[in-house]
């Protein structure tokens, strides 16, 4: 159940000519990776949630808390990249230091961060083509607009999945290049809200800038509440210094996706130098424009009023501004089409590398004899994520996405304090400095942020965990290669 895969072994499974993936990604693809994944759902639709909800204009501090939280975990991650440069993130590195069940239940865990990521991703990216379209005079027919959790199909989501199925099949190449294109337009789209957004700027919005704590009620009391409050008796409270970091723990959806840029190391020329450098750069400049955007739009609008839709675009609209106001729109609903893409694509990775290993059934892992990729996984995980996309709303899954991902960080940060005891020999380009300091802090700081989710998502996230228990006893444990072999 502890059974480690040396690292060794790791890279020579890649090498294998039928299971091998290719070799053509640089510091800066990785790096337009990280930003088109990481610029998303998070900012475009979670800040106005949460500075109405939770943190008002004090939401840019939350934004800061969450990315300190990441840049802890991102060192770490760094340096297990340029270490075991192998398809699967947090998965493989499991498998490295801590043991197979770990790592079993961290790819389990993964496919919360990744496959449901991507359909929260698509059911949001449908809510703004609907809202296009309305602009344009178009409606689609009723019942498949998945408006609400009304039941509704959502065929929006569910063909956006289809058609980046497609482009992934036919190969990293492609879809890097077509993810520059979508990446500079969503830059541009975020710069446009900075830029443009400050003129309208007034400093009364930022009165109060830390709203008083009020008694919580609705969603946010009982269950709903944030398990910390619960754990320490509090009565569950809303803004304040406690809603600054539940809306931290919230606006993290925003930065998740760095941490993706490891599960593309294998198809890196130079993952040594690049993947390090790819994973810190995307996460430094996504959490600067994140600060400028939240500062802005809360000086546009009063924090009491932004839309909980497509908060940045709206808050245009009421300075009068449709113009800027449309192109927002246009540029969210390109912006989102490459995150959807890029978390399908690491969930992808993730399901192959499994598979591999013998975890998952092997026929998944066969490699296209053209295309160089991983066609069978990435068919099935589209089809999947198609349907979920097509039958789900975003709100409580998105916190889901959430725990999920922030328990990976929990593991990787202990694996990298594990594998320099247990394989201090092994080249590491790049180094976590001050172990075990920052990794400490980085479990310590995850930790903090998953008890600020609600404890309805503690029970989920629990439930999952269960399941994916059941599954390895049942099927994993008996066909793992390394058991095989062994
Ligand atoms: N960070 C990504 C987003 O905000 C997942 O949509």
């Amino acid at each position: 159940m502890f059974r480690t895969k040396s690292v060794e072994q790791s890279i020579q499974d890649t090498e294998e000519p039928e299971h091998a993936l290719r070799k053509s990604l640089s510091a800066l693809d990785l790096t337009v990776f990280g930003v088109g994944v990481i610029i998303g759902t998070g900012i475009f639709v979670l800040t106005g949630q949460v500075a109405r909800s939770y943190a008002g204009p004090a939401v840019a501090l939350s934004f800061v808390a969450a990315g300190v939280v990441c840049a802890l975990a991102a060192l770490c991650y760094a340096e297990f990249a340029s270490t075991v440069p192998v398809a699967g993130s947090a998965y493989t590195f499991s498998y490295a230091s801590i043991g197979e069940l770990p790592a079993w239940i961290i790819g389990w865990d993964l496919i919360l961060e990744l496959a449901l990521g991507c359909a929260v991703v698509a059911v949001g990216w449908s809510g703004y083509i609907r809202s296009l379209l309305d602009t344009a005079g178009l409606r689609l027919p009723r019942g498949l607009t998945g408006v609400g959790a009304g039941g509704e199909f959502d065929l929006m989501a569910f063909l956006l999945v289809l058609v980046l199925t497609g482009v992934l099949v036919a190969g990293m190449k492609l879809s890097a290049r077509l993810t520059s294109l979508i990446v500079g337009i969503k830059v541009i789209v975020v710069l446009i809200v900075i830029v443009a957004g400050a003129f309208y700027v007034s400093s009364a919005n930022y009165m109060p800038f830390l709203p008083a704590a009020q008694r919580a009620g609705g969603a946010s009391s009982g269950l709903g509440a944030p398990l910390v409050q619960l754990i320490f008796g509090y009565k569950p409270t809303t803004f304040g210094v406690w809603g600054v970091f539940t809306a931290a723990a919230v606006v993290f959806f925003a930065f998740i996706g760095f941490d993706i840029v490891a599960t593309a190391a294998e198809e890196t020329r130079n993952p040594a130098r690049d993947v390090p450098l790819g994973i810190l750069g995307s996460l430094a400049v996504c959490t600067v424009l994140y600060v400028a955007v939240s500062v802005v739009v809360t000086g546009m609008q009063k924090y009491s009023r932004l839309s909980v839709e497509a908060p940045l675009s709206d808050a245009f609209k009421v300075n009068h501004a449709p113009v800027w106001s449309g192109v927002i729109s246009f540029g969210a609903a390109v912006g989102l089409t490459s995150v959807c893409m890029i978390l399908l694509l690491g969930q992808s990775r993730v399901f192959f590398a499994m598979s591999r290993d013998g975890l998952l059934p092997r026929f998944f892992s066969q490699v296209h004899p053209r295309f160089g990729t991983p066609y069978r996984a990435t068919l099935l995980l589209g089809l999947v994520v198609a349907v979920v996309a097509g039958f789900t709303s975003i709100a409580e899954l998105s916190e889901l996405v959430n725990i999920g991902t922030l328990f990976a960080f929990v593991v990787v940060a202990v694996g990298v304090v594990i594998l320099r005891r247990t394989r201090p020999d092994l080249p590491r380009s790049f180094r976590t400095p001050w172990v075990p300091v920052i990794p400490v802090l980085s479990v310590c700081a995850s930790l903090w942020l998953m008890l600020n989710l609600p404890a309805e998502t503690w029970l989920r996230f629990v439930v999952w965990m269960v399941v994916g228990f059941l599954l390895y006893f049942a099927y994993g444990r008996r066909h793992s290669r390394l058991g095989l072999r062994g």
